[in-house]
């Protein structure tokens, strides 16, 4: 039998107009729970938190699922949010709210930040599978809490490839770029989310050559700088090299992460 890479789990027996639905969308197979087999890489499935991605495998961490009401991100946006490297990297500040891009929205973790201090937020994923996680999330978030919901009004999102073919409908102050996927030493896995999208979406990047991840990142970089009035913000791990290797004019350190600058002329 031909193994499956991904299919959506029904959660009934009579599958639910949006699991139909759904399945069209992503073009994948929809089965019940008994029918998954080993072949199986990953499935989704609607649970009480919303639609979730899981890793069919022994020793799978959790499902992930996109969830702005979630501890860890309430416990982001309270953290002293001026003083992170994010904020400070885009240029926020009270009398400065940036229109931004984030061309590689993934779970839209950052995206959120960013539209929780005021800023309208344009997300391009080109995922289809992280795209329908990400609009499933919006949707709940929008009938959240009211902290919450307030913020997804700043949020688009657009199920595109980020690249120099892109017409933006307004000029844009900020492009900020988060792309696949830092090298993770097994000792330090990554955290169980960009795991699972590591692991769904890393294959096309660990089957180029390293001229050739390079070249697409130059050229990311380059449609990025093309577009931003202001700034390209790109989030690298703390020792990865510089996007496209092209060096930034400014470098915000945090303990993990880097948040390379590039001023537009
Ligand atoms: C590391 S994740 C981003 C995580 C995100 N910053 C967050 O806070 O959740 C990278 C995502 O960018 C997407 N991506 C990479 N290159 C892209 C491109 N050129 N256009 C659109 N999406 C892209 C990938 O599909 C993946 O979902």
């Amino acid at each position: 039998m031909k193994s499956l890479q991904i299919v959506l789990v029904q959660c009934q027996e009579l599958a639910s107009a949006e699991e139909i639905t759904l399945s069209k969308s992503l073009n994948i197979s929809i089965i019940v729970f008994a029918q998954l087999t080993s072949s199986t890489k990953f499935y989704l499935r609607f649970s009480n938190e919303g639609l979730s991605l899981f890793l069919n495998e022994a020793k799978a961490p959790g499902a992930v699922s996109v969830n702005f009401s979630q501890a860890s991100m309430q416990r982001r946006m309270k953290n002293s949010i001026s003083k992170q490297g994010i904020v400070k990297a885009v240029g926020i500040k009270r009398s400065n709210l940036p229109s931004i891009v984030d061309g590689t929205a993934g779970l839209g973790k950052d995206s959120f930040l960013l539209a929780s201090l005021g800023c309208s937020v344009t997300m391009y994923e080109r995922s289809p599978i992280v795209h329908a996680l990400l609009a499933d999330g919006l949707q709940r978030g929008a009938t959240a809490d009211a902290a919450v919901a307030a913020v997804i009004p700043n949020l688009q999102l657009r199920n595109f490839n980020f690249d120099a073919t892109i017409k933006l409908d307004q000029s844009v102050d900020v492009v900020y770029l988060d792309p696949m996927f830092p090298e993770s030493k097994r000792s330090a896995r990554v955290k169980k989310d960009m795991y699972l999208l590591q692991r769904l979406l890393g294959g096309e990047q660990r089957a180029r050559s390293k001229q050739e991840n390079q070249r697409d990142e130059f050229n990311l970089l380059d449609a990025a700088k093309n577009m931003a009035e202001k700034r390209v913000v790109v989030k690298r791990g703390k020792a990865s090299p510089y996007m496209g290797a092209c060096k930034p004019d400014v470098e915000f350190k945090g303990s993990s992460n880097r948040y390379d600058v590039y001023l537009s002329v």
